[in-house]
């Protein structure tokens, strides 16, 4: 699947391009996953289904859990992936990351816009994680409908990036400015990868990275 420009494309299309190139690149380096946390897994129509693609070191399908907040997108989340295994929760994933009962090696932050991007979990990331780590997250370059520096939103970019414009980035300048909030939390990063993926009238404004962790 191409990348889709969403201001283009309203309808119900495939946004799978970013998250295909993410699998691909795990499979291309041979990285096996065990316990996968889906932090923010609306119903889990758009990506979180190809997570039980990563590959687990015995062959099995990997141990995944769903967050999402929203009833109405989590009823249906628990219908896709829920019926035969209680690995689906109805929280606010803030909240949930701050006293997680298990361990993960693997964090997919499918994370939206406004006050809901990755920076805040960041902080959690060293008390869950096991073992062999990977922390996939978006990264959103040049913010559209209407973003202003001076927003609520605005004003929280600026702070994690240490940017003052933040309308209109290089994926590099927020990657380097993201390597520096996990160094700051004590995580050792071994290296970090940008996936292109979605457009928006025609500019790359959507990124996946993905973090390895020593
Ligand atoms: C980008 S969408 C996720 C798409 C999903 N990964 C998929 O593949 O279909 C982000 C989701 O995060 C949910 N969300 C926002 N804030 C949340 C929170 N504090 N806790 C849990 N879920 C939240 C939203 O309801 C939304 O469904």
């Amino acid at each position: 699947m191409a990348l889709v420009d969403i201001a283009k494309e309203t309808g119900d299309v495939d946004r799978t391009h970013g998250i295909n190139q993410v699998l691909k690149h795990f499979k291309e380096n041979k990285y096996t996953v065990n316990n996968v946390l889906d932090l923010f897994a609306g119903d889990g129509s758009f990506c979180s289904w190809l997570l039980y693609s990563l590959e687990t070191k015995d062959g099995n399908l990997p141990n995944i859990d769903h967050l999402e907040l929203d009833q109405e997108l989590y009823d249906k989340l628990v219908d896709r992936f829920g019926r035969h295994r209680n690995n689906c929760y109805n929280v606010d994933s803030y909240k949930f990351i701050e006293d997680p009962s298990k361990l993960y090696d693997t964090v997919f932050c499918d994370n939206g816009m406004w006050d809901h991007e990755y920076f805040n979990v960041i902080p959690y990331l060293t008390d869950f994680f096991l073992g062999a780590k990977y922390f996939i997250h978006n990264i959103n370059v040049r913010p559209y409908n209407g973003f202003k520096n001076n927003s609520v939103w605005g004003k929280n970019r600026s702070e994690f990036y240490g940017m003052k414009d933040t309308t209109d980035c290089d994926p590099e300048d927020l990657m380097e400015a993201t390597y520096q909030r996990l160094k700051e939390n004590n995580l050792d990063v071994n290296y970090g990868v940008f996936f292109p993926r979605e457009l928006y009238n025609g500019h790359i404004y959507l990124y996946h990275v993905l973090w390895k962790i020593n």
